[in-house]
C-alpha cells in the first residue's frame, strides 16, 4: 500500500528543486559514474530531480525512471519533458534480470518499510548487471534503516567500494554509498 502525495508536496518539491537543484541533485548526479553506461535506473525518481541532470550527461545510455507513486511519475515526465528517450514504469517486477549498469536510489530506501527492503533490495540486485554499480543516498538519522539496507545489500552479493557523508539541505547529515555486483567467480 502506497498513498499518492499531496499536490502541495509537488509543488514544494519543485520549489526545492529550483531552489537547490545543483547544489543537492546536480552534485549527487554528477558523482555517479556515468562514463560508458548503457543502461541506468533511477528507482523512486519522484519528479526527476537528479534524473535531470543525469540526462545531461548521459551521452549514448538510456535511463529508466521508476516510481510506485503515478502522481510523481507524471511531474517526473513533466520534468523531463524536453529528453526524448527515457522509460517510465511503476513496477519493479518488470525489470529484467542483469539489465543495468548503475542503479541508484536518491532519498528513496529510508521510506520503505523494512519487510518490503527485503524484497525490494533482491529485486534491485537482480537488475544489476554483474560489474554494475548500485547508489544510494539516505539521511543518517535512519540509522536503524541504514543498518538494514546495508545488511541486505551484503546478503545479495553487492561489495561496499566508497561511503561519504554529505549535509544536505533539508535533509541533514546523509550516507552516500557505492556498491558493485561482483562478476562471478571462475
Ligand atoms: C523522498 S522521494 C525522493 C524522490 C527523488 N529520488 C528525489 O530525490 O527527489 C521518495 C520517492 O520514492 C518513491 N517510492 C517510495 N517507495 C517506493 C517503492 N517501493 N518503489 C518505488 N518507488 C518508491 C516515492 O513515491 C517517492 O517518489
Amino acid at each position: 500500500m502506497h498513498t499518492e502525495p499531496a499536490y502541495s508536496e509537488i509543488f514544494l518539491t519543485r520549489c526545492a528543486f529550483v531552489i537547490y537543484g545543483k547544489k543537492v541533485y546536480k552534485s549527487f548526479s554528477d558523482r555517479l559514474p556515468l562514463e560508458g553506461a548503457k543502461e541506468v535506473l533511477d528507482f523512486g525518481c519522484g519528479m526527476g530531480t537528479v534524473a535531470y541532470y543525469t540526462l545531461k550527461r548521459l551521452e549514448s545510455g538510456r535511463l529508466t525512471c521508476l516510481d510506485i507513486s503515478e502522481r510523481w511519475l507524471k511531474a517526473c515526465r513533466k520534468t523531463l519533458r524536453d529528453f526524448p528517450d527515457v522509460s517510465f514504469i511503476n513496477d519493479r517486477a518488470a525489470l529484467e534480470n542483469d539489465c543495468f549498469d548503475i542503479i541508484y536510489c536518491h532519498f528513496v530506501l529510508h521510506d520503505i518499510q523494512e519487510s518490503e527492503l527485503e524484497e525490494a533490495i533482491p529485486d534491485l540486485v537482480r537488475a544489476l548487471k554483474c560489474g554494475g554499480v548500485l547508489v544510494f543516498r539516505e539521511p543518517l538519522k535512519e540509522i536503524q534503516k541504514l543498518v538494514t539496507i546495508k545488511r541486505l545489500l551484503s546478503e545479495n552479493g553487492l561489495i561496499l567500494k566508497d561511503s561519504r557523508i554529505t549535509d544536505v539541505p533539508l535533509m541533514g547529515n546523509s550516507l552516500e554509498s557505492v556498491y558493485m555486483k561482483a562478476e562471478p567467480a571462475d
